[in-house]
């Protein structure tokens, strides 16, 4: 065994050694990415969405009804989720996207958020040198400029059939009529109420009355719509600059925070080349750096290519995959960060031949302690982000994973503008070897630096086979990762849209060293011969929501599934 470990590091040396260091530096303008060789040959003639709230699958079908495509419905879902599902995304926070237009043109646009110029690290210290976690997590220093409204308007303005304001509609009406806030808010909202109390905008808008709002009652958010339609009648400008700009400016610095006007308007969509690997007959395509999860993700599947799970019954083949799991989440923290600041081994990480040699370290039944791995990371989950899935009647597909980070973000409301802004720095390895609130611990890859975007698990996929197409994605902080591979195989498995968003889920990422696993994930047999291989099994919950939208090329019909884990979902075809 300590033979095979050598030989992996061995290994590992000569590839970095031998291996083009890759840094995406693009600027922020469409690579010329279209492929008429990606480009599927049909039109599924109706459209699905699948989104973690009705409202806002609704919203999507309603504009996709009134001429606009996949694009132009992803705007309207993103928008309605700020309104009806703070907690989790919103137009102060960010997101990531895989796209597949009906040409065959593929793109990943990172509309993540950055840090402001004056970051500042010992804002983030006690004066003992411990961490601050509060700074980190709560208030307006814990906030990176958004990056969500500006990539709603990038996808309107190069992407969409709809002027941005059509899209945004559906959002605004929402917001001016009113809509009953579903139970998960309820509670995210009174799990976060202390810190809410601290912010006279944030308890102005979250605890009406005086208290976290009550269910059946309806709440309206008038401040967001204004902020929405500015958006929608300006673009960028109209959140970036002018009145929202102003504001945004003026509430975070006047509550100890220390944005400038500089910071919102040199704010950049980049787009990316996706993550593309192949794996038995399908094409997947999913998130590169600034996330962590496409690498993650390929790695895992590249090691996987080696065995035909299909032969294996589920205790072993449960086994292959935690222990890929475990090898690509010992890598994947000590390289990652924002590719326009680091350069990254990205060539090793993805090559079939690394991933080979990580495969002869794993015993065929038996688990690899992670002590006996080099390198160290430990990670926590947390369920607090969202995703949605989207093919229009052309063929279009949008795969949007978005967040604030931690629940209701940093609890921070802009006065004036209804904008809950992120906790996305605590997203950064703000202090070294100090974890975040998912137990991350980061590298200097992953350092905060002005402008710099804050690396990301987030992983929304797009599967290609040859008779299926499959979107992807689920919220859980690191545990996107694991929770997206096990959705990509349970497609490939055959599963349809219900049965791979209700399939049990299982989780390892190196350290701790034990599997994760929601209950019922294992029948009693597969459970013992795994804690015989010599894992421990703890049971979990919650899990992340996912919303899966799936395509058969052969009865060329779409169709829609909702994460039965959250009440309020909605996958609907039409
Ligand atoms: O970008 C990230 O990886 C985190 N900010 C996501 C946080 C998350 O998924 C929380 N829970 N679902």
């Amino acid at each position: 065994m300590k033979h095979l470990l050598n030989w992996r590091v061995t290994l590992l040396a000569l590839l970095v050694s031998s291996s083009v260091a890759y840094a995406d530096s693009r600027p922020s303008a469409p690579p010329a990415a279209t492929s008429p060789t990606h480009a599927i040959a049909q039109r599924p003639g109706h459209a699905g969405v699948a989104s973690a709230n009705f409202h806002a699958t609704e919203a999507g079908l309603e504009v996709m009804a009134k001429g606009g495509n996949a694009f132009d419905a992803a705007i309207a879902v993103a928008s309605t989720l700020s309104i009806v599902e703070p907690e989790s995304s919103g137009i102060g926070g960010g997101f990531m996207a895989v796209i597949h237009r009906a040409d065959g043109h593929e793109v990943f646009i990172d509309a993540r958020e950055t840090a402001p110029a004056s970051v500042n690290l010992s804002d983030y210290l006690n004066k003992d040198g411990t961490p601050n976690r509060d700074n980190a997590l709560n208030g307006p220093l814990s906030a990176g400029i958004p990056g969500e409204p500006a990539g709603l308007a990038w996808l309107a303005a190069h992407y969409g059939k709809l002027p941005l304001k059509d899209s945004l509609a559906p959002a605004i009406r929402i917001a001016r009529d009113g809509f009953k806030p579903d139970g998960r808010l309820i509670n995210a909202i009174t799990e976060r109420e202390n810190e809410i109390r601290r912010w006279p905008a944030s308890v102005a808008k979250y605890l009406p009355g005086d208290k976290p709002p009550v269910a059946g009652e309806v709440w309206r958010d008038p401040d967001q719509a204004h902020t929405l339609e500015l958006l929608g009648e300006h673009g960028f400008d109209g959140f970036y600059r002018g009145e929202t700009g102003k504001k945004l400016v003026d509430a975070v610095r006047a509550a100890g925070g220390n944005w400038t006007a500089k910071d919102l308007e040199s704010y950049q969509v980049k787009e990316r080349t996706p993550i593309t690997v192949d794996y038995r007959g399908y094409r997947v395509v999913t998130a590169p750096p600034a996330s962590s999860g496409g690498v993650a993700v390929a790695e895992i599947l590249n090691i996987l290519a080696g065995y035909d799970l299909t032969r294996l019954d589920d205790a072993h083949r449960t086994h292959l995959v935690i222990e890929a799991m475990r090898r690509a989440f010992r890598d994947h923290n000590d390289y990652l960060g924002d590719p326009d600041f680091v350069k990254m081994p990205l060539d090793m990480l993805l090559s079939p031949y690394y991933a080979a040699g990580l495969r002869m370290t794993i015993l065929p039944d038996k688990a690899t302690p992670s002590s006996m791995l080099p390198a160290s990371i430990g990670v926590d989950p947390g369920m607090h982000t969202t995703h949605f899935s989207v093919i229009d009647k052309d063929g279009n597909i949008a795969s949007i994973t978005l967040t604030v980070n931690y629940t209701m973000g940093s609890t921070f409301v802009a006065a004036g503008t209804g904008v809950l802004l992120n906790d996305e720095m605590d997203d950064f390895a703000l202090v070294p070897n100090k974890p975040n609130v998912y137990g991350l611990l980061g590298s200097a890859a992953n350092a905060p630096a002005p402008g710099k975007r804050m690396l990301s698990s987030m992983t929304p996929s797009i599967v290609f086979g040859a008779d299926r197409v499959g979107v992807i994605g689920s919220p859980g902080g690191s545990t996107i990762i694991t929770q997206v591979l096990e959705g990509i195989l349970a497609f490939m498995d055959g599963k349809d849209a219900a049965g791979i968003v209700a399939q049990k889920r299982f989780h390892h990422q190196y350290m701790p060293d034990r599997v994760d696993m929601e209950p019922g994930a294992f029948d009693a047999g597969t459970a013992d011969a795994l804690t015989r291989m010599g894992y421990t099994l703890k049971e979990r919950n919650p899990w992340g929501y996912m919303n899966v939208v799936t395509w058969d090329l052969k009865a060329n019909k779409l169709d829609a599934a909702s994460d039965p884990r959250r009440e309020s979902g909605l996958g609907k075809v039409q």
